[in-house]
């Protein structure tokens, strides 16, 4: 069977004011009055079995509540502070056991389809069982520096030869290198879910990054345990170097598989594409609960509260929350992350 692991400890700043320091966006009411947790773990159900959510203490009862709502059971890894995925998967993995096949899941993606995504998911253990870091690659549309990039080659000598051979992971390029790839074509974009059995990522982090898998070693064995909850010692923790996976492991590694993941996917990165779950009306204006416009095109409106009306604008973003709104032109939104640092308060 097949352990999901969900990654729920990003910030996710780019989706200010929806998603602050108390309610990072994977916890934040975005579709339907659903979480992308929630809707990750509904998800995830699937496969029909125990899911591991790994969290900031902080954020413990968010993701518990998503659990339930979402009825799964299982358990919480909680981290003292962040210190990003690479420390956060290296605990999960001292965690299982050295043959369990570990499914790593962001909390934070939108995949419509769940039906192909397990379907999808299955049709990579062949890979993950001979010894491969199993990745899923998406066809990118557009040369994003916001994405890992995966050269496939010749299909595995395994059975159902839907697994490709990684012959170079490049983690977010500039945007030169990233068109480039683009250009050059049998490139992926890395998903960011990972199939892979414990003891292929243990010896991979041991070759790539043993200093963070030693760190977590310490967290882990100092753990203390509460309920489902299970605690990550503080100081061995904190006194772990903070990289992703991506730069850690994927970029150095050899024995990487990709998988092709053929449904809609986002990683619903910015407003803009938050803007893209909705359907567009013929001027292009997409807007969610209480909002609407008159003389407006290509405006996006989030108001779950109250009513919010744009007249006469072009190319917006309006989102409104409880305490705080957002007013921005399209183009500019990607940079919500520079104001949530210039605001002295929550962010
Ligand atoms: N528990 C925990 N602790 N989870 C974390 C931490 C942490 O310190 N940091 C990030 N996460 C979670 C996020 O909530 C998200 O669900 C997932 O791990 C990935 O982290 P991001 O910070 O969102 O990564 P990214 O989007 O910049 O890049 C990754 O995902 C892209 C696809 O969305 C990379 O894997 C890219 O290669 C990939 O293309
Ligand atoms: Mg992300």
């Amino acid at each position: 069977s097949i352990h999901p692991i969900v990654l729920c400890g990003g910030s996710g700043t780019r989706l200010w004011p929806l998603s602050r320091k108390a309610l990072p966006k994977q916890f934040a009411p975005l579709i339907d009055g659903k979480s992308l947790l929630q809707l990750t773990l509904e998800r995830l159900r699937a496969l029909n079995t125990e899911v591991t959510c790994i969290a900031s203490e902080d954020h413990r009862f968010l993701a518990q509540e998503a659990m339930d709502s979402a009825q799964v059971t299982g358990r919480q890894i909680l981290e003292p502070m962040g210190r990003n995925t690479a420390a956060a998967m290296a605990t999960a993995v001292l965690l299982a056991d050295p043959d369990e096949l570990l499914l790593f899941a962001p909390a934070d993606h939108h995949i419509p389809d769940a039906a192909l995504f397990a379907e999808t998911v299955r049709s990579g253990v062949e890979a993950a069982l001979a010894g491969n870091i199993v990745t899923f690659g998406v066809v990118p549309t557009l040369p994003s520096t916001a994405y890992g990039y995966i050269e496939s080659g010749a299909p595995l000598p395994l059975p159902t030869q839907v697994a490709r051979t990684v012959l170079r992971f490049v983690e977010k390029p500039n945007a030169e290198v990233a068109q480039s790839l683009l250009l050059k074509g049998g490139y992926f974009w890395n998903a960011g879910i990972f199939l892979v059995q414990a003891k292929v990522l243990l010896d991979a982090l041991r070759t790539h990054a043993l200093d963070i898998l030693e760190s977590c070693q310490q967290a882990v064995d100092h753990r203390t345990t509460d309920g489902s909850f299970l605690r990550l010692e503080r100081q061995a923790f904190e006194n772990c170097r903070s990289e992703s996976i991506d730069y850690a492991v994927l970029e150095k590694h050899q024995q990487i598989a990709v998988v092709k993941f053929d449904g809609a996917w986002s990683d619903v990165g910015s407003w803009n594409a938050v803007a893209d779950l909705y359907p567009a009306d013929d001027a292009g204006n997409r807007l969610n609960g209480k909002a609407s416009t008159m003389d407006a095109r290509n405006t996006f409106i989030h108001a779950p509260f109250r009513p919010v009306v744009a007249l006469g604008t072009d190319d917006l973003i309006i989102i409104d929350t409880q305490d705080a709104v957002l007013v921005a032109r399209r183009s500019s939104v990607e940079q919500v992350k520079q104001v949530v640092s210039m605001l002295s308060d929550d962010g």
